[in-house]
Parts: C-alpha cells; structure tokens; sequence
C-alpha cells in the first residue's frame, strides 16, 4: 500500500465533488497550531514502515503551550521556502526535504510548492516530539489554506504519514492512537480519552539540545529486526494500556507514573538489546534517573518518561512542585490541564 493511496482514500469525497479544491487556497494564508506529546505508553516499532503503521497503540498526554505554530502560503517559487523560529532552512537538508517530500504527496506534480513558517518552543530532534508537532501543526494549516474541512480523525491519519506519533498531536489531555488492523491504515488515528487530571504536571529535564545521533526511525527498525527482547514488547503495551487506563480512572497517580517509567525503560531495553545497540542515555540522563529513585524512596511521587533522546520527562503532582524545582532547578514545568 502506497501512501499516495490513503491521501486519495482521506480525500475521496472531496475529489468528486471539487477536485481542484485539495490543492487550491481558499484564503491568503493557513494556520495550525499543535501541541506536542509525550507518551505515556510508547509508539516503538511498525507494522507498515511507509505508511507508519504502528505494531501497537500508544497513549500520550499533550502539553498545551508547547508545540508548534505553522503558517502556510504559496509562492511563485518552484521550491519549498521553510523558516524554521525565523531562520531559513537550508533547502537540501533533511528536514527541509522531509517536509518538502510529504507535501509532495498532495500537489499536482511540480506546481503548488510553499512558503512555510514554523515556530516551536520546544528544541528540534532532541526527543521532544518535535516532529509530532511539526507534522500536525503543518496538516492543520494545510486544512485551513485549503479549506478542506477534515475532521481531526482524518487529519491525524494524514499526518501519521510525515511522522507516526503525530497522530496523537490533534487533542490536547490523555490521546489514545490505535494500532488498527487494515493494511491502509484508515483505523490508525488518534482519538481524546475523556478522563481529566487537573493536578498532573510535567517536567521537561532538558540535558542536551543536540540533535539525536540516530533517528527514530532508524533506532525502530533496527529494533524489530535485531532484538530479542523486542517479542515482549507488544505484552508488555497491552498490559500497560489497561493500567493506565485503571489509573486515570481511579485517579491513581503511583500507578500512573510507575506505570509510564516502566513502559519507557521497556522501549529502551529492547533498544539496547538492538545490534548495534541503540542508546539515547548520557551519564547526565542516568545520574538525573538515580536521583528520582532516591528522591522516590524518600517519600517524593516522583516518575519520569524518556523517548528518543537523552532528555527526561518527570511525572508528578502539583503539590510536589516546590520539591521538584529544588531537586532540579532546570525544570521546565507544564501543567497539563490547563
Ligand atoms: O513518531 P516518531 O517516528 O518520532 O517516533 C516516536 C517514538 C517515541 O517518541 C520514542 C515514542 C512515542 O510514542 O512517542
């Protein structure tokens, strides 16, 4: 399955009743805006790699004002102008030809390129779910330029096919995105749970602002193809899923947090079980985790989550907020329901 055939599946009834409209602005400029997600159960691995198919579902929590802002219009250039936070991006780069190659799914061939304008407030490709973001926030402004006038289900889909865990960046609080079963991936979406934890704060511990030395992308199928461990991974986010959801439900924050920091110390298991091993860990990553259990055994509900990248996402409640600026004054905390 292609993924020019889901674009022609999303866009289907559009296509008959005004065919030209998918790539024709209705307004001078389209905006989107997208916040970013951290999973709480990991995405790790496909069961369709052009289409981003996830071999499981995965559960993440948005934060509300940090994402990605995007603007878009076009131009008469016969290239893709991309600003990222005000700088141009150099048009070779694998960003730049990333976005440019998802767009391309779109337009009629060789006509219709953008200009493109992206702020995020979190840093590029360090683990924070910058892509996520970045491709939800472009499929919004897409759909506002165009007019298209897609439901969120709909968009999700589009933008699993620039980067999978931007299914999960439509909504903000708790995000489900289903594995689905079809080979064209139309029941792979994100889709709110309704469940609200006003207390519930994240930390981002940013340790490093580098760029990570191997994408996930990458680090996932080598994963699947190479690790042992990887076979467990599926009970594993089964399991999860189900607490997880018992923990929102019975507003269990232990279980919550113990919960998500198994579940990513799991992903990273069968990462470092990979050959050749796969580790986003610096000392800076494990000293800070050594912390959090010393801090947890001395009574602090403390829990942290780490994706793609050396950087930490603590769990906790607002009341421990004092406690966790003193132990890490870094921090940058974000309150999820705002
Ligand atoms: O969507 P990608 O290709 O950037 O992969 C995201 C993978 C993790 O962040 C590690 C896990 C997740 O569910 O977000």
């Amino acid at each position: 399955m292609k993924k020019s055939d889901v674009i022609r599946a999303v866009f289907h009834s559009l296509l008959q009743e005004a065919p030209n409209k998918v790539w024709q602005p209705q307004h001078e400029k389209g905006l989107g805006f997208a916040p970013t997600n951290i999973a709480l159960c990991k995405y790790w691995g496909k069961r369709d790699i052009e289409l981003n198919l996830p071999m499981t579902s995965s559960l993440s929590i948005a934060l509300p004002d940090k994402g990605a802002l995007t603007s878009v219009s076009l131009h008469d250039q016969s290239y893709d102008r991309i600003i990222l936070n005000d700088q141009e991006v150099v048009r070779d780069s694998a960003f730049a030809v990333r976005t440019s190659q998802f767009l391309d799914l779109f337009r009629p061939q060789k006509t219709g390129y953008l200009q493109i304008d992206i702020k995020m407030n979190i840093p590029v490709a360090a683990g924070l779910a910058s892509s996520a973001c970045g491709f939800a926030s472009l499929v919004s402004a897409l759909n506002d330029l165009f007019d298209w006038k897609l439901k969120k289900q709909s968009l999700s889909i589009l933008a699993r096919l620039g980067s999978g865990s931007a299914a999960r960046s439509f909504w903000n609080g708790f995000v489900e995105w289903y594995a689905g079963v079809r080979p064209d991936g139309m029941d792979s979406f994100g889709e709110p749970l309704a469940f609200e934890w006003p207390e519930l704060c994240v930390g981002i511990l940013t340790m490093s602002e580098v760029e990570k030395p191997i994408s996930s992308r990458e680090a996932m199928q080598r994963t699947v193809n190479s690790s042992l461990l990887y076979g467990s991974w599926p009970k594993k986010v089964a399991q999860d899923l189900a607490i997880l959801k018992q923990a929102m439900q019975v507003t269990n924050f232990p279980l919550l947090g113990g919960t998500a920091e198994s579940n990513a110390l799991t992903m990273h298991a069968t990462m470092l079980s990979s050959w050749p091993p796969v580790c986003y860990f610096m000392p800076e990553t494990i000293a800070a985790m050594h912390k959090i259990w010393k801090s947890r055994k001395e009574g602090l509900e403390l829990y942290f989550t780490q994706d793609a990248g050396p950087n930490l996402k603590l769990l906790f409640l607002e009341q421990d907020k004092e406690q966790v600026q003193q132990l890490f004054p870094s921090v940058d905390i974000v309150k999820v329901f705002e």
